[in-house]
């Protein structure tokens, strides 16, 4: 397949030589922008804002908030202030100590980051819920970490089911008119004290806990650390090329990790104007407010750049995008059209970045400074070793497809997975490789290529397959709008290749329009990759950080249980 190469347009960036980088790389030279690498205290909520405030820049913008009722800036000092009474409100009243569980379940809205930067205040671990959750899935995962305090709100409570958890002390409610059963957030803030003891930590004390979903058995509860700063700083220096005038924009919600390390942590770790945006995606709305915001770096994810392709080239021309100069992606494959189509409409460069909940900070990206190959995503962050390897840990040449794994041991990898230490030790070969579960190959060039989840890559007629390669190519049809394609099992072929496939606006469903879209594959990819069958669907099932959940598919054309859907988007 022919790769399109987007040349880098300038050196001015943090990161202007990544060999050199590399080569010169040092975890300890990157502590040393961190007052704990000499006093041995630390606390990630100090670093985020007070250390700003403590170095004459309580002044600047902190956050711009907006969402459909609501629109306030904050400067470092007010996020001082305001997560100081969130600390002494869930203290005082909810008796947080530190090493305590305590989840935020509730919308994006100015209170949840007080709280959450609050939490971490007192030493305690935050355990960061997404709104969409339904009692099961909270059930499920206060009762596995032994929560003890939740904080949400009045139409989110309804689903905490606080009897059948004997360690939740305490809710917490964000809300107008509180319970008397609930602590009311709004009535103690009002009255808690500005000042606040920050709690300091040891690096390897507990930050957050992520739960995510695998294929099979309950959610796992990923652990990172304080030390996992280290990652998040830097990787926001040298991938999102944070400057002290940047306006940043990352659209994922806190109750993914991409919310919390690239949403809170980063941006704030150092000092750089963070955005959030509250309410329901609208391409006219997020248009609207980079060009109102002046947002300059926009970090997203392909399901939303493709709703933007979808909703059309004309209503990008009505807004003044001009003030971007740097846009990335994450969260799963970055198709070569949608960076085609960026580059034409935004006139920048789409930026993948690979990573996951259980690396705590990205992986591997495409530098500002480097070429992109549209569909790699890019190389290893430095001091970040990755290979890829058989299922023995041994390394394979370039392109040769295998696991995906990465040497042990970077400051944000997960610590363990909460109450399941087993779990935790079968992601490594030989203690010595994290296996990410994701096949990918590298090129002569050390770009990584990203192919599959291991358990979805295809063998069809004694050919490797990625779902991938072939989704890629289907939604460069005019006709469709998501794709999502498996392997379906052949008595003859092993496997066929199943399309699962969403029209477009104005596009009737066909046998006519199936062969068309089957002959395009065929033609634009291999006659092999071309899917043998096709279902026409009217959406498909997606995760929130917006992967197609391929084993739904296969659920659905082989009528099996679908296993775990809590992350299911809906
Ligand atoms: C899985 C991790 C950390 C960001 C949010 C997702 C897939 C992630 C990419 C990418 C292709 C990607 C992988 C990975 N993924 N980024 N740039 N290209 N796939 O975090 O929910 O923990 O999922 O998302 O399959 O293993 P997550």
């Amino acid at each position: 397949m022919k790769v399109e190469v987007y040349e880098a347009l300038n050196d001015n960036y943090n990161l202007a030589n990544y060999d050199d980088a590399v080569k010169n790389h040092n975890w300890e030279d990157i502590e040393k922008n961190f007052s704990w690498s000499e006093t041995g205290k630390i606390n990630m909520a100090y670093e985020c804002i007070d250390r700003h405030v403590d170095n004459g820049k309580g002044d600047k913008i902190a956050l711009h908030y907006k969402d459909q009722n609501r629109q306030d800036s904050y400067s470092f000092k007010d996020m001082q202030i305001a997560s100081n009474k969130a600390a002494n409100v869930l203290k005082n009243k909810a008796n947080v100590k530190k090493g305590d569980r305590v989840f935020v379940f509730m919308p994006r809205t100015p209170e949840l980051y007080f709280s959450l930067l609050g939490t971490l205040k007192i030493g305690a671990i935050v355990g960061p819920l997404f709104e969409a959750f339904m009692e099961k899935a909270v059930k499920d995962r206060l009762e596995n970490s032994e929560a003890k305090v939740i904080i949400t709100t009045n139409d989110l409570v309804g689903r905490i089911p606080k009897d059948e958890l004997p360690n939740l002390e305490h809710i917490v409610v964000v809300d107008d008119e509180v319970s008397d059963e609930y602590i009311d957030f709004n009535k103690e803030f009002e009255k808690a004290d500005e000042k606040f003891d920050i709690e300091w930590l040891d690096k390897e004390d507990g930050l957050i806990l992520h739960y995510t979903s695998g294929s099979t058995g309950q959610p796992k509860g990923v652990l990172h650390v304080q030390e996992a700063m280290v990652v998040h700083y830097i990787s926001g220096k040298y991938v999102l090329d944070f400057k002290e005038d940047d306006v940043y924009w990352c659209t994922a919600d806190p109750g993914w990790v991409t919310g919390t390390s690239y949403g809170i942590f980063s941006p704030w770790l150092n000092g750089v104007t963070n955005c959030i945006v509250g309410g329901r995606f609208s391409p006219e709305g997020w248009y609207e407010f980079i060009q109102t915001y002046g947002v300059t770096i926009w970090y997203t994810a392909p399901t939303a750049l493709r709703m933007l392709m979808g909703a059309g080239d004309d209503v990008v021309s009505k807004y003044d995008l001009s003030s971007l100069r740097h846009v990335l992606s994450v969260g799963e494959p970055l198709n070569p059209e949608v960076i085609k189509w960026a580059h034409k409409v935004f006139n920048h460069r789409v930026h993948d970045t690979w990573w996951m909940t259980e690396t705590g900070g990205h992986m591997i990206v495409n530098y500002p400074s480097m070429d992109i190959r549209a569909g790699s995503m890019g190389k290893p962050l430095p001091g970040i070793e990755a290979a890829i390897v058989d299922d023995q840990g041994k390394e394979l040449p370039p392109n040769r497809m295998g696991n995906l794994a990465l040497k042990k041991g970077w400051p944000s990898m997960m610590r363990t997975v909460w109450n399941n230490q087993p779990k935790y030790e079968s992601y490594f070969i030989n203690d010595e490789w994290y296996v990410s579960g994701d096949s990918a190959y590298k090129d002569e060039d050390g770009y990584y290529w990203f192919q599959g989840r291991v358990d979805d890559v295809i063998m069809t007629a004694g050919e490797r397959v990625g779902p991938f390669e072939v989704e890629s190519k289907l939604v460069e049809h005019p006709a469709v709008a998501e794709a999502g394609v498996i392997g379906k099992p052949d008595p003859v072929r092993g496997e066929i290749i199943k399309a699962f496939i969403a029209l477009r606006e104005g596009y009737e469903e066909s046998d006519e329009l199936k062969e068309e879209i089957r002959k395009f594959v065929k033609e634009g990819l291999a006659g092999h990759a071309a899917p043998r069958e096709i279902d026409f669907k009217d959406k498909l099932p997606k995760t929130r950080s917006g992967k197609i959940m391929r084993r739904v598919l296969k659920a659905w054309e082989l009528d099996l249980p679908a296993g775990d859907l809590s992350t299911l988007e809906d």
